[in-house]
């Protein structure tokens, strides 16, 4: 395949970016997306210019590092289906490829197509984990959790973190990523002790980030790749609703009450 890439290129945060466009020569359409920029960067390299900076850990789909705009679309063309599982089978011959960074102002671009998910980290350092012992795994097992409690929290538990869902929204919303790990921790009753300070602290932390409303476009359900659904955000608004039309006595927490 011959290809036109039409990239985002940006040297740092402080640096105005622009697209350079670029030939894709003699691509194979068994490659990887990921792969496909790799074999332009080894091109780029060797005659002597700065490669094109993109993101990547596993690619296989599951550490939610590799995430870019392409032609417009989070993660590309395939419904489900993070851009490193993204074969350029997907495209055709000739085609013109515009290959672009999230788009947010809480995801700073650091480089190219890389941006800054910080804030990501600090929403989940705000209220993303529980305190509870859990023991080892046998100690998990012996814990019942109903089957449909468990399967909740498994669909939850899928997002990998990659900001597909923010980058997708008109409003930059991370409602949807929040939403899912609220989710997955308050549909177990090891996630019991702080499910409304975590419900709380995660949305001021949300806000504080600089992410915008969810106002119900559903863009971000129809953009992530582990295809997490846009009733978990249902879910986070009864829990918030509850925190904070029934709040804790004065002086003590959800986690104490
Ligand atoms: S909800 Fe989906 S799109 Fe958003 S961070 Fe999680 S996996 Fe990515
Ligand atoms: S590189 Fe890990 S999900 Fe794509």
């Amino acid at each position: 395949m011959n290809l036109t890439l039409i990239v985002w290129r940006q040297r740092n945060s402080a640096s105005a970016g622009e697209f350079v466009t670029y030939d894709a020569r003699d691509i194979s359409p068994d490659m990887s997306f990921l792969e496909m920029l790799d074999v332009v960067n080894e091109r780029l390299t060797a005659k002597g210019e700065d490669p094109i900076a993109f993101d990547h850990d596993c690619r296989e789909g599951i550490c939610g590092m590799c995430g870019m705009m392409i032609n417009g679309v989070a993660h590309g063309p395939r419904k489900a289906t993070t851009a490193c599982q993204l074969h350029m089978r997907s495209f055709k011959d000739g085609d013109q490829i515009t290959i672009e960074p999230w788009r947010a102002s809480a995801f700073p671009v650091i480089k190219d197509l890389i941006v800054d998910r910080d804030a990501f980290d600090q929403i989940i350092a705000a209220g993303g984990f529980i305190s509870v012992s859990t023991g080892s795994a046998p100690d998990g097992n012996a814990v019942p959790i109903p089957k449909e409690n468990a399967e909740l929290a498994m669909d939850a538990a899928a997002c990998i973190g990659c900001g597909a869902c923010v980058a997708a929204c008109p409003n930059a919303s991370a409602m949807l990523f929040v939403s899912a790990k609220v989710t997955h921790l308050g549909s177990l009753p090891q996630g019991q002790p702080e499910r409304y300070d975590r419900v709380v602290k995660m949305v001021a932390r949300m806000d504080a980030e600089g992410f915008g409303a969810c106002t119900n476009h559903g863009e971000c359900m129809a953009a992530c790749p582990k295809e997490i659904s846009i009733d978990f955000i249902a879910q986070l608004n009864r829990d918030l609703l509850k925190a904070t039309l029934a709040p804790p006595p004065e002086g003590r927490s959800w986690r104490g009450a």
